[in-house]
């Protein structure tokens, strides 16, 4: 039996319409996992869950919006219904708003807080509940560069709010840790995605100050946290809680702490 077997086991993963959601329902599914897939995007969501039924596992698709309590409520208890258990949350979906800290309004801000730190802790509530019924369980929360280092360029409101997103990993593992549920972050820098696309046609020297901060050399693609979700779903990473885990192309080992002369954005 592989260390990294997901069979038998059920996976809820947000944001899988598309970019790291995607890529990570597909991982968990190539291993074993069966899944409840939740996005914004019908279309989308509905065509990962295609793919997985194709592999032969179960995917249930439900257009969802994370940012709301009571939608999310109502997706756990499609889960109940559907499944009866929770193994692994993948807590990926949520939108920033970029603005300029003395532009920005209140209400913008409190949106970015919504998206990313309120609809996520609800989502680690309802998976939580039911884990530490069970005893066991597995969380990842998407951070960001954003969650550790100050990125400028109008990321107030999405800084705030992925450095509480750590704050919130850390917190949730040392209360559940004992209990058998593991919570980590995973920590990604630039992952080419449509808002990136979207920004590099419009500003055509901004990849390469991006990559001035990547020592491996090249953008994220979304495969690349495939190992990563894999592995935290996973019995392979039983010891490993309240991890903070850059996948990032080496940008923290020569950007943590700000360093000047390597900004990376
Ligand atoms: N791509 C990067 O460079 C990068 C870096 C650090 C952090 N992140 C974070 O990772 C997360 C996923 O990014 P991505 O690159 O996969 O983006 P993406 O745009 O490729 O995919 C995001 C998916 O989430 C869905 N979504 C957005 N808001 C939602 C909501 N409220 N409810 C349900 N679904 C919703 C979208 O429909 C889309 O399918 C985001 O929170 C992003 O801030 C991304």
């Amino acid at each position: 039996m592989s260390l990294f077997d997901l069979h038998g086991r059920v996976a809820v993963v947000s944001g899988a319409a598309s970019g790291l959601g995607r890529a990570t329902s597909l991982a968990l599914a190539e291993h074993g996992a069966s899944l409840l897939l939740a996005d914004l995007n019908s279309e989308g969501v509905q065509k990962t869950a295609d793919d997985i039924f194709r592999m032969g596992k179960k995917a249930v698709a439900l257009t969802c919006n994370v940012s709301d309590p009571l939608q999310i409520r109502q997706l756990f208890e499609r889960l109940d219904a559907e499944f009866g258990r929770i193994d692994f949350l993948g807590n990926i979906a949520g939108e920033g708003i970029l603005e300029k800290p003395e532009l920005i309004t209140l209400e913008q801000v409190q949106e970015v807080f919504q998206n990313l730190v309120f609809g996520r802790f609800c989502m680690c509530q309802e998976a939580g509940r039911r884990m530490l019924a069970a005893g066991r369980g597995s969380i990842v929360n998407i951070g960001s560069l954003a969650s550790t280092t100050a990125l400028g360029r109008g990321h107030i409101a999405y800084s705030m709010a992925m450095g509480a997103v750590v704050q919130m990993t850390r917190e949730l593992s040392t209360e559940w840790a004992a209990r058998g549920v593991r919570v980590n972050a995973i920590l990604p820098a630039q992952v080419v995605n449509p808002s990136l696309e979207k920004r590099m046609a419009a500003d055509p020297s901004i990849q390469a100050k991006w990559l001035s901060g990547i020592p491996c050399g090249r953008l994220g693609k979304p495969d690349d946290i495939k190992g990563l979700a894999v592995l935290l779903a996973s019995d392979a990473s039983s010891w490993i809680t309240g991890a903070l885990i850059p996948m990032d192309g080496g940008n923290m080992a020569v950007n943590a702490g700000g360093t000047i002369g390597v900004k990376s954005i």
